[in-house]
């Protein structure tokens, strides 16, 4: 036996406390030690009933964890700690730094494995009835950002799928607009932008890309919540849709 414990990468999903995996819950349940980033909310760290909880909380924009600090205190909870959970929002393996948490952990021979969760954009086509794919349609989606590294500050090229979703796009999507138009999509393009998915805060905003190329207007803006924004023919409200579900407001 190495005396290491074993850590679990696991994915909260996109909020809701009941869109984790029941494998997920069941090691959060069991866990001794949670370090959590920023989007996972309190109902679900009430999950965690014996473990020790470290937020290792990063927002663009806010004073967050660096990286490196965060991979070392995984390491160091591993030799602390027999069952320590990586918790993060959504998917783990998608835009959550995982490829650097599992290189500092294999490096150390501690045992990983990877819990998946519901990643955002899965969630907002289920919150707004929106399937990202259409028959005849729409056949290929890309799941992007245009955050970039500090080292590769460059614009990356846009992704040519019929659908696209961009994730921590709030202030970028504007832009993003802007160059789809310039390589030819159409203005009038269908754009879902969804603040708060699954949560009770949750707002949906329908626009069209040349709305969207003049900013995310006064809906979103000033969103304080985490924003997708999904775009794409596929996208279109079918004849008889029902309204998109309102915040909750308090009784
Ligand atoms: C660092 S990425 C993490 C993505 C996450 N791993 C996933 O699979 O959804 C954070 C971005 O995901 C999106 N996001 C995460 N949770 C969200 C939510 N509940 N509502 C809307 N967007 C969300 C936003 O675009 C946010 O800027």
């Amino acid at each position: 036996m190495s005396g290491l414990g074993k850590v679990y990468l696991v994915g909260a999903g996109p909020g809701a406390p009941d869109l984790i995996t029941v494998r997920g819950a069941r090691l959060l349940a069991q866990a001794d030690v949670v370090l959590y980033d920023a989007l996972v909310t309190p109902e679900m760290l009430a999950m965690c009933e014996r473990a020790e909880k470290i937020s290792v909380g990063k927002r663009s924009g806010q004073r967050s964890t660096a990286q490196t600090v965060i991979n070392q205190r995984l390491v160091d909870c591993a030799r602390r700690y027999q069952l320590v959970v990586r918790l993060k929002g959504g998917d783990p393996m998608l835009f959550g730094r995982a490829d650097e948490e599992l290189r500092a952990l294999e490096l150390e021979g501690i045992e990983v494995e990877v819990v998946p969760g519901i990643t955002t954009a899965v969630a907002a086509a289920a919150a707004t009835l929106q399937p990202l794919t259409k028959r005849g349609v729409a056949r290929s989606v890309a799941f992007f950002t245009s955050s970039t590294a500090p080292d590769h500050p460059e614009h990356p090229a846009l992704p040519e799928t019929d659908t696209l979703i961009q994730y921590m796009g709030g202030r970028e999507a504007a832009a993003t607009a802007e160059r789809l138009l310039a390589q030819g999509r159409r203005p009038d393009l269908p754009v879902i932008a969804v603040e708060n998915c699954s949560r009770p805060d949750q707002r949906v905003l329908r626009l069209t890309l040349s709305d969207l190329a003049h900013g995310l207007n006064e809906g979103l803006e000033a969103a304080h919540g985490p924003v997708l924004v999904m775009i794409g023919e596929a996208l279109q409200r079918r004849e008889h849709q029902p309204a998109d579900p309102q915040p909750e407001r308090p009784a």
